[in-house]
């Protein structure tokens, strides 16, 4: 079939590359011509795996271009996807959508079927819909569909060719079908639903998983009290079918493109209709004090940072990507900096995007073994596998003190004393 594809960030770029491999023929759009540009040269410009490699195996599949009205004028669906980042107040700000919208409305010469991937609030397919046809200028049928993705940022790729589930949410049989046809190709369990179902499925579901990690960061901060181990707890919890032990691993809080923003725009609408959703409240709230625990317990070492070399490993909010997004990095790193400390920081993909924000604040190193010489505390914000294989004993050795934070309990027991969460210093 003939796609076209409104943005090509982590959610656009990759359904259309996996679309062209599922055989359609794709045409990229996005308004940032640097980005079409570095895609026109065979390069992806986010790090995903595998991503680049599927690029170049449907090259003959795919165009990318600024032109969006070559990309919509006869195309039998119209993916959007671009960004709905959060507003000051929590809600999401869909004027990214409504630019695509109105392009479409200007543009489409064919029938067609118009996809929102891009994670809205409930409601927002019916407003696209009524805003396509008071504007449309040609007399086509323009059905709107709800199709939320479920892909995270270093499984991107598998998570969309290989999909838990395909959710489409319709209005008419019609529509409904030419997304079947769409995802023919495709091996995963399909639900159909209307549109302001598949709209809540998707919000719904990242708010469940965000809550499943405040519940579990809660429990570890909990467990610090009581003398209990969380990794054993976690251990001991999942087995439980029920429970499952995904998403259950405590940390310094989630970060990323969706949790922290999908939370916020749930609960400001759940407020809106004057329903408040209280656990995603609570979610968000402990994420937000999370971020900060193990500043908290460097405060036992330290009172300030003032005049000390902090060494930190990891800068992106998850390995596998280079994304800064909600990155609990970016919340301490500025307390760090505010105290007057001199940071050192190693991430094997996250400098370039770190960068942007300190360009010269602070000094990157090369190796993990560089970052911590002469360090008098040392903070993990990512689990890359790197720092999870690094030889603990190191250290001792570089640090000037080794008062090592993990805050993603990735290194192993050990004799030094690793100061993670949910654990006691001995256990
Ligand atoms: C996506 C979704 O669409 C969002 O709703 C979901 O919750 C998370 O993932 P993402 O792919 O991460 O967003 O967005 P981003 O990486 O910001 O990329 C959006 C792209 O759209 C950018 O390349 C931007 O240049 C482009 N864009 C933006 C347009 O082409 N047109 C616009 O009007 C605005
Ligand atoms: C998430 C969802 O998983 C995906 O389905 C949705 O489409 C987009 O949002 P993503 O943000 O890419 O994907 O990453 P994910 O792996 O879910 O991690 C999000 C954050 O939660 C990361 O900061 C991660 O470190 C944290 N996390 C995850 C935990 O702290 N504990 C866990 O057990 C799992």
């Amino acid at each position: 079939m003939k796609l076209a594809i409104a943005g090509t960030g982590y959610v656009g770029l990759v359904t259309a590359v996996c679309m062209a491999e599922k055989g359609h023929y794709v045409t990229c759009v996005d308004i940032n011509r640097e980005i079409i540009n570095t895609l026109n040269q065979g390069r992806s410009p986010i790090f995903e795996k595998d991503l680049e490699a599927l690029m170049l195996k449907n090259k003959d599949r795919i165009v990318y271009t600024t032109d969006y009205k070559k990309a919509y004028k006869d195309a039998e669906i119209i993916f959007i996807g671009v960004g709905t980042p959060e507003k000051k107040d929590g809600s999401a700000n869909l004027s990214y959508v409504y630019s695509v919208v109105d392009q479409i409305a200007e543009t489409v010469e064919n029938n067609c079927v118009v996809v929102v991937k891009s994670t809205v609030p409930i409601g927002t397919n019916d407003k696209v819909e009524k805003r396509l046809n008071e504007n449309k200028k040609n007399n086509v049928k323009i059905d709107v569909v709800s199709n939320p993705e479920f892909l995270a940022q270093g499984t991107a790729v598998k998570d969309t060719l290989c999909a838990s589930r395909i959710v489409i949410g319709s209005e008419s049989k019609h529509a409904e079908e030419r997304m079947l046809k769409v995802y023919e190709n495709f091996d995963a369990p399909i639900v159909t639903t209307n549109r302001r179902s598949a709209e809540m499925v998707k919000y719904a579901s990242n708010d469940f998983l965000a809550l499943k990690i405040s519940y579990i960061n809660e429990i570890a901060n909990l467990c610090e009290e009581v003398g209990a181990n969380i990794d054993d707890v976690v251990k001991g919890m999942g087995y439980d079918p029920r429970i499952g032990d995904k998403f259950l691993k405590p940390g310094i809080g989630y970060g990323g493109s969706c949790f922290p923003k999908d939370t916020k725009a749930l609960h400001w609408l759940s407020n809106f209709h004057d329903h408040e959703l209280k656990t995603v409240k609570a979610a968000i709230e402990v994420n937000e004090q999370q971020k900060l625990r193990l500043i908290k317990k460097s405060r036992k070492y330290y009172d300030s940072f003032e005049g000390l070399t902090v060494a930190v490993l990891g800068l992106t909010f998850k390995p596998g990507t280079d994304d800064l997004r909600e990155a609990p990095s970016l919340v301490n790193v500025p307390i760090f900096l505010e105290d007057g400390a001199k940071v050192k920081a190693w991430d094997p993909v996250g400098v370039p995007n770190f960068k942007k924000f300190y360009p010269t604040e602070i000094q990157y190193c090369q190796t993990i073994d560089e970052t911590i010489t002469d360090a008098d505390i040392c903070f993990i914000f990512t689990e890359w596998d790197e720092i999870k294989s690094y030889n603990v004993e190191k250290f001792e050795k570089l640090m000037k003190n080794s008062i090592v934070l993990d805050g993603r309990n990735c290194l192993e027991n050990n004799n030094i004393p690793i100061i993670g969460i949910g654990k006691n210093e001995n256990n």
